[in-house]
């Protein structure tokens, strides 16, 4: 007799989850996309961008903390759903100053990607306009503070993978801003080195390698042919799908 498998449902369907699995891990792993910025299977999950929000039978919770359980029936797909997570992605893009049209990363942006996915087709909210810098000391990587979404994928990567600790977060409340661990406060007088494990892992254009900028054709680009949720992103996505992620 075949062992019986540990499953919950994703929209209608089974999916199989492992012991300590999250709702996204075991999604991910069966192929079922479930939008999110902060997550990356890489890493300990940090839960900050909520939009992997997934309805668990009736309540809202972040799929990339939420243990999978048997008998979970998990709506990924309504249309409250999809309206909850345009709502946090057009928090997102007033809470900075994104400018696609002109941006590097234009085209292979997840939260430009989800955006598209989740039909965000206006920034709904009033603008902040915060004053924020771009950082050009480094000699191989720029960044500009401006497209960051602190999503702390950069932090977890320089602290775990890189041993490092280039960057950190500070202030609180909409005073929130990445800041990098040097005496003044530059990336260039950091120990950064674009060969890190942090240059590859910003799901937007916050971080940037220098020498290469729009180095891909539009057409070419990671979402130019297919959607985020059948490309994946940096970290998930399946081989011959899209293009160069531009590496960071
Ligand atoms: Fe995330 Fe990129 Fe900002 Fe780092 S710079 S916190 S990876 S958005
Ligand atoms: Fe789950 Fe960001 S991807 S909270």
């Amino acid at each position: 007799m075949s062992e019986e498998k540990n499953t919950f449902m994703l929209d209608g369907v089974a999916v199989e989850f492992n012991e300590g699995d999250t709702i996204m891990d075991a999604a991910l792993r069966a192929g079922a996309y479930i939008p999110h910025l902060c997550h990356n299977p890489e890493f300990t999950p940090h839960g900050s961008c909520r939009v992997c929000v997934v309805g668990v039978n009736g309540r809202q919770v972040s799929a990339c903390t939420q243990p999978a359980a048997t008998g979970l029936d998990v709506d990924n797909g309504s249309g409250d759903i999809t309206d909850e997570r345009r709502r946090l992605l057009q928090m997102l893009f007033v809470e900075g100053n994104h400018v696609c049209p002109g941006c590097e990363k234009s085209g292979a942006c997840q939260l430009q990607a989800v955006a598209y996915y989740t039909g965000m087709l206006s920034p709904h909210f009033t603008h902040f306009f915060p004053k924020r810098a771009v950082d050009a000391s480094h000699p191989d990587t720029a960044i500009d503070y401006n497209r960051c979404i602190l999503c702390e994928l950069c932090v977890r990567a320089s602290r775990d993978v890189d041993h490092k600790s280039v960057f950190s977060i500070s202030g609180r409340g909409i005073g929130t801003h990445l800041t990098i661990n040097a005496p003044g406060g530059k990336l260039g007088d950091s120990t950064f080195a674009a060969t890190d494990k942090a240059a590859q892992v910003c799901p937007v254009g916050a971080i940037l390698p220098k020498h290469r900028g729009y180095d891909q054709p539009i057409g070419e680009r990671l979402y130019d042919k297919q959607p985020i949720s059948i490309v994946g992103d940096v970290a998930t996505r399946k081989p011959g799908n899209g293009g160069d992620s531009h590496g960071g």
